[in-house]
């Protein structure tokens, strides 16, 4: 089992398999040029499942694949069914632009979760923020998602001045769709154009929803990153993702593997281990993850307190 100093066990790995995307999400991507997939950078397919499986072998149960965008890279197939092989839950975190070409394969390997962003439902305000007119095409392919019974949750990161009005619309689709909308506190990244003035926070995130609903709490599990609540007579439920005002450190159980294959004990950790070097050298690397987590701080990569943040962009650490 993977256990740090504060006694945390680490069951959950979300594995990004590229730093590119098909959309330009304001809070995700940084003005800087990526050039995702040069000489070999990126871990391959085979190189993900090797070193994805010795992870499982120290009590890794669950994987998340991210990005970027995990559907535009174009072995993805392939990745999920290696994957599917390995005794882990499978999930995935897409814009769900691409997704409709992919029901089929994921329903084969037993994907389930699968987690959509989506920060407004106004084609005007999301075209600004993903600079994209792609509103439509994500929002059918996420009814095709609840139709072909995958288990949907919507990340909808709320920025203050931006699209704070549309979180009660957002918050509306939990009437007639089984759906977990989840809000979530701007968070700094490199190149994302941050500040604290920026942040709507948890209070106002639930103050505003309360305006319009009646809303009830909901009980969280132990490694649940969101404050869950119900609202009277909806199918789905809401949730407020607080890293910002509220941090749910404690209950911590995630690492994290870039695409580039280094590990990252935290989101906002400023070390890194070079996983992917170690495996084409032909070194163990069961020893080296195990002391990349050991060196997991408390709370948040041990960085907000200093008030300088040094990491990687979002798209580049993988969501
Ligand atoms: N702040 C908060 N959430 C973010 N995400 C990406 N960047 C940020 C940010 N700066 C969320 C998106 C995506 C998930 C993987 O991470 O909602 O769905
Ligand atoms: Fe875990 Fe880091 Fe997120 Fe806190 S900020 S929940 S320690 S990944």
């Amino acid at each position: 089992m993977l256990k740090d100093r504060f006694g945390r066990k680490h069951n959950y790995l979300r594995i990004s398999v590229t730093n590119l995307c098909n959309l330009k999400c304001v809070y995700c991507m940084p003005d800087e040029i990526l050039s995702g997939r040069a000489e070999n950078k990126y871990m391959s397919v085979s190189e993900i499942y090797e070193i994805a499986k010795v992870f499982t072998d120290l009590g890794i149960n669950k994987i998340r694949i991210t990005g970027g965008e995990p559907f535009v890279r174009k072995e993805i197939a392939a990745i999920f069914t290696k994957l599917s092989d390995l005794p882990v839950t499978l999930a995935v975190s897409t814009n769900a632009l691409l997704i409709d070409r992919y029901t089929e394969l994921l329903k084969n390997c037993g994907v389930k979760n699968i987690n959509v962003s989506l920060d407004t439902l106004n084609p005007e305000e999301f075209s600004s923020i993903t600079k994209s007119n792609t509103l439509e095409k994500i929002f059918s392919n996420i009814i095709l998602l609840l139709e072909n019974d995958f288990r949907v949750k919507i990340n909808f990161v709320v920025m203050k001045g931006i699209n704070e009005n549309a979180v009660i619309e957002a918050a509306g689709l939990t009437k007639n769709f089984g759906v977990e909308v989840r809000f979530i506190e701007y968070m700094p990244f490199k190149g994302n154009k941050w500040s604290a003035g920026k942040v709507y926070s948890h209070d106002e995130i639930l103050e505003n929803i309360r305006s319009k609903y009646n809303i009830y709490k909901i009980p969280d599990e132990p490694n649940d990153t969101s404050k869950k609540y119900g609202i009277n007579g909806h199918a789905g439920n809401i949730g407020i993702i607080s890293t910002i005002t509220k941090p749910f450190c404690g209950g911590c159980n995630r690492l994290r593997l870039t695409a580039d294959g280094k590990l990252k004990n935290c989101l906002f950790s400023k070390g890194e281990t070079d996983l992917l070097s170690a495996y084409r050298k032909g070194e163990e690397i069961k020893q080296l993850i195990i002391s990349g987590l050991s060196e997991k701080e408390f709370e948040r990569g041990g960085q907000f307190e200093s008030g300088k943040i040094e990491n990687r962009s979002m798209v580049n650490i993988g969501g």
